[in-house]
């Protein structure tokens, strides 16, 4: 088999060598971490060294390190649990979150409103998809809100979220405020203080599929989404997966400690790329932020719109010309969906679906880049050519 051009480290990328040690090493042992005999006490010092680790390297107290079953099950527990605390401690109702979250944000947020009582506001974004701060101040002067939550960086087009100063804006009105860090960690410098729940992902950072972590300052109360063994200070019950975590943990170090030089890499491949791109196709578009600084877009994200194309079908003509990318889309019941985030941008319907990703990670090389740009024309080709006939057939 010839090698693939893997463009998709979004979605997954590949463990680390320290992180596949840690898991090897221990998933060979026995014991539960809460267990009392010297196997059970053997892995709970696995998990408390692997939670300091990561606190260590987030600057962080252990205790706000709470070991979650991966991004998706923090994030449901940042927005179920801190509004549910907020509900029973002040009576508030309001949920904030913003029109380009991740489904692991919007669609618990969506629950919320649908089956709890919340009142939920999506807040709007500029056409590089970052919030707008003077939206999020006026509905922070409205009736009490119990939890906001704005990603760090979006998974789809690479847009830096002013973290910080919406920290502050939450700060100043009382509001616990939340971040999906998933994106972040590990290609832009990631500094917690002031935020009062991140959520992290071991298998977007070279750690584990199935582990995470929800940091949340230990003062904020968090009512569980899970109960039973009331594991990780009962935030989070169910027994603790000590390989997974000491992989996790590696992971964490091993993002934190080669930011800087992991992100001079992937912006030096990114320039390629989307140089490359638009040499290839002319009338290539390209979304999102154009900034390279880190606050300004993740320095692996390229994402391109190819007017006359259907995404999808350009996914499948790269895919057998040995490139892996993605749209970036949801897909539900096997029908593409356009992309919120797009359309949250003003996009229209037909540039939402022209669109792919391609995102690089630590393992991507300028062989990779050449791929994709070697394949692209002839696909964009064909599926211009198709797109034509079925307007043509319908
Ligand atoms: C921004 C963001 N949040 C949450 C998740 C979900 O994380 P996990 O796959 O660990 O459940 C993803 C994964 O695609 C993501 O990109």
């Amino acid at each position: 088999m010839t090698a693939r051009a893997y463009l998709d480290h979004a979605a997954t990328t590949p463990m680390v060598p320290a992180a596949r040690a840690a898991w090897i090493e221990q998933s060979e042992r026995v014991g539960n971490p809460s267990s009392l005999h010297a196997s059970g006490r053997r892995a709970r010092r696995v998990v408390e060294e692997a939670r300091e680790s990561v606190a260590s390297q987030l600057g962080v107290r252990p205790s706000a390190v709470v070991f979650t079953g991966g991004g998706t099950e923090a994030d449901n527990l940042a927005v179920k649990g801190l509004f549910w605390a907020a509900g029973e401690a002040a009576g508030a109702r309001r949920v904030l979150v913003s029109a380009v979250e991740h489904h692991a944000v919007l669609d618990p947020a969506q629950w919320l409103a649908d089956a709890q009582g919340a009142a939920l506001t999506l807040l709007p974004v500029d056409g590089l998809g970052r919030v707008d701060l003077d939206v999020l101040a006026h509905e922070l002067t409205g009736p009490p809100v119990a939890v906001c939550s704005v990603m760090w960086a979006n998974n789809e087009v690479g847009t830096v979220q002013p973290v910080h100063e919406i920290a502050t804006l939450c700060r100043s009105a009382g509001v616990p405020f939340h971040t999906d860090a998933v994106q972040a960690l590990g290609h832009v410098p990631l500094d917690l203080d002031g935020i009062d729940a991140a959520t992290l992902s071991g298998h977007k950072i070279g750690g584990p599929v199935g582990v995470g972590a929800l940091v949340v300052d230990p003062r904020r109360d968090v009512t569980p989404v899970l109960h039973g063994g009331g594991q990780e200070r009962e935030i989070r019950s169910g027994t603790l997966d000590v390989a997974g975590i000491a992989a996790f943990a590696a992971a964490v170090e091993h993002a934190v400690r080669g930011q800087a030089e992991r992100s001079a890499h992937l912006l030096g491949l990114r320039r390629a790329l989307e140089r490359g791109i638009l040499a290839a196709v002319p009338d290539a578009v390209l979304n999102g932020d154009p900034g390279e600084r880190p606050d300004r877009r993740l320095p692996g994200n390229v994402h391109v719109s190819f007017p006359g194309c259907e995404g999808d079908l350009l996914l499948m003509l790269l895919d057998a010309a040995g490139v892996d990318c993605s749209t970036g889309s949801a897909c539900t019941a096997g029908i593409p969906e356009p992309s919120h985030v797009l359309l949250a941008m003003g996009a229209s319907l037909a540039a939402a679906r022209s669109s792919l990703r391609f995102t690089l990670g630590e393992t991507s090389t300028v062989a990779d880049v050449d791929a994709v740009v070697a394949a692209i024309p002839a696909a964009v080709d064909r599926a211009r050519r198709a797109g034509t006939v079925s307007l043509r057939t319908v």
